[in-house]
């Protein structure tokens, strides 16, 4: 009953949701499931011996030297669907986010319980709401724009200007996206005390798994050059301590390090890293987006 009387009241504002995203995020839901976003949750990792390609995204500061070529998968944009947007907080706010909900949610959005939509919508409302930050760890899952810029004010304090970066490629990227990269151009560190980094998860519509670990991170700009000669302007950071995180995570297996050593990653596009805007220090370049706050 109670989700029969929601379902009514929602109905109207739903339908036109419903109308714009529809099946073309359902295959986004489906697509993005391997996202660099689930290597970040440093608890129950498979430990099959399949490596995904997806998971060519580490590498080690050192590996951060120009003219040195690293093995690189950047996930791409799904060609045959435009650009997800998020929804108004006040939409989001009418819709459950919660596993509790997910029957419902599968009904709202048309998906079958046995689909692949269905089990990254499980998977999603999973590491947003059950699975518990690690120590040290403040984590937030944004429904939101609004909802994500509240975090990140909260993080970086009432006062603190912010801007976020994010990987940009002068093309889309095309379906071979695990190449060969050469560093062209000597890596920038910025500056930034605190950053808070912010996923897209796999859902019908926009949700980012946003985080802050206390633990020092280092973010770099890097620009590469793929084997397609195409230039990607690529935002990445380093843990410069992971002695906190599962010894199963993936990243130790992928570059054959300790728990504990450093571990860098590139984020996919549509990924954003907050960084705090720090005066006298030049902008960077045309990726750092100031925000308007
Ligand atoms: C990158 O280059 C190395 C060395 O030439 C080669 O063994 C490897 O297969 C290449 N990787 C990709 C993804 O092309």
């Amino acid at each position: 009953m109670y989700y029969y009387s929601q379902f009514t009241r929602w109905s109207l504002a739903l339908c036109l949701l419903l109308l714009m995203i529809g099946y073309v995020i359902g295959e986004n839901v489906a697509t993005n499931r391997n996202d660099v976003g689930s290597h970040h949750h440093h608890q129950g990792h498979s430990t099959t011996p399949h490596m995904d390609h997806s998971v060519q995204v580490f590498f080690t500061p050192k590996d951060l030297k120009l003219g040195n070529i690293i093995p690189i998968f950047f996930r791409g944009r799904n060609p045959s669907s435009s650009s997800p947007h998020f929804l108004p907080r006040e939409e989001a706010k009418l819709i459950p986010f919660s596993p509790s909900k997910l029957p419902y949610l599968l009904k709202l959005f048309g998906f079958s319980q046995a689909s692949s939509q269905a089990k990254a919508m499980e998977d999603t409302l999973r590491q947003c709401i059950i699975v518990k930050p690690i120590l040290g760890e403040n984590k937030f899952c944004a429904t939101s724009l609004e909802s994500m810029l509240d975090f990140v004010h909260k993080i970086f304090g009432p006062t603190t200007k912010f801007k976020a970066l994010s990987t940009k490629k002068s093309e889309k990227f095309g379906s071979n996206n695990l190449q060969n990269y050469t560093i062209v151009d000597a890596p920038r560190q910025i500056l930034a005390p605190k950053m808070v980094a912010c996923h897209t998860m796999p859902y019908p519509y926009v949700v980012y798994y946003c985080h802050f670990q206390e633990r020092e991170s280092k973010v770099f700009q890097v620009s590469l050059r793929g084997e397609d000669n195409y230039i990607v302007q690529a935002v990445a950071v380093c843990h410069m301590d992971t002695s906190h995180w599962s010894p199963d995570h993936v990243s130790f297996r992928v570059l054959g390090v300790k728990l504990g050593s450093p571990v860098c990653h590139f984020f996919p596009e549509e990924h954003l890293v907050w960084v705090p805007i720090i005066s006298n220090t030049p902008t960077h370049n045309s990726l750092g987006r100031v925000s308007s706050m």
